[in-house]
């Protein structure tokens, strides 16, 4: 009589036990760490923390770049905190840019939805993978590489990306290098680019000339 009791109360105990580790939405008035996010209470959970309505809208590509990307990363869809995965839309406008970027914590798959894109990495060899991708096509950017798209068709273009991680991050090249306050005598000697250039990106991106030297 004892054993079955038992071995029921241990099922109930196991699946419940089970249940809390499901999902671990994303807590986003605390600090982001090394394992993402802390859990929001179970019991503060909705189906709405599973849900992310932003990518069906197209992004503004009124910008220097004429594209866009628009994130649902952990930090705006706390659903996919702790689950490896998360997704992002790209509008490009014609002649549209998405400059040489890595995303140091993912893999990408993007996907074209609507128009052509130039899509390419570079590997850490140094070797150039790229190829115009169309409606349908889906290109997969390893971990850490950089990459870049382009928009050379007479058409807007649309794409969405997953990554493999829910925080995959974003460094755009140009702008670390040259959107910073990095002394521009440093930044010359460190990317080889001449000082007027490096001067002229600097006003181009945003960086400055105001580092000190330590
Ligand atoms: C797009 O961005 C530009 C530049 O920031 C802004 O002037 C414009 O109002 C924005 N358009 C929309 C539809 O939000």
């Amino acid at each position: 009589m004892i054993l079955p009791i038992f071995f029921i109360f241990s099922l109930i105990f196991a699946s419940s036990s089970a249940a809390a580790q499901d999902f671990c939405v994303g807590d986003l008035s605390r600090s982001y760490g090394p394992a993402g996010y802390s859990c929001k209470s179970p019991s503060k959970v909705t189906v709405n923390d599973f849900v992310f309505s932003g990518l069906g809208k197209a992004g503004n590509t009124s910008n220097i770049f004429k594209a866009s990307v628009t994130p649902a990363f952990a930090a705006q869809f706390p659903g996919v905190n702790g689950l490896g995965l998360s997704m992002a839309r790209m509008d490009l406008a014609v002649g549209g840019v998405v400059p040489m970027h890595s995303h140091p914590g993912g893999s990408k798959l993007l996907l074209v939805v609507q128009g052509s894109i130039l899509a390419g990495f570079i590997s850490s060899n140094n070797a150039v993978y790229y190829k115009t991708l169309y409606k349908g096509d889906t290109m997969v950017f390893p971990l850490g590489l950089l990459h870049f798209q382009i928009n050379l068709g007479e058409t807007a273009a649309v794409a969405f990306a997953t990554f493999s991680s829910p925080s995959p991050g974003l460094q755009i090249t140009s702008l670390s290098l040259f959107g910073n306050n990095l002394l521009t005598e440093l930044v010359a000697k460190t990317t080889f680019v001449g000082k007027a250039e490096v001067e002229r990106l600097k006003s181009v991106l945003g960086g400055t000339n105001s580092g000190v030297f330590v």
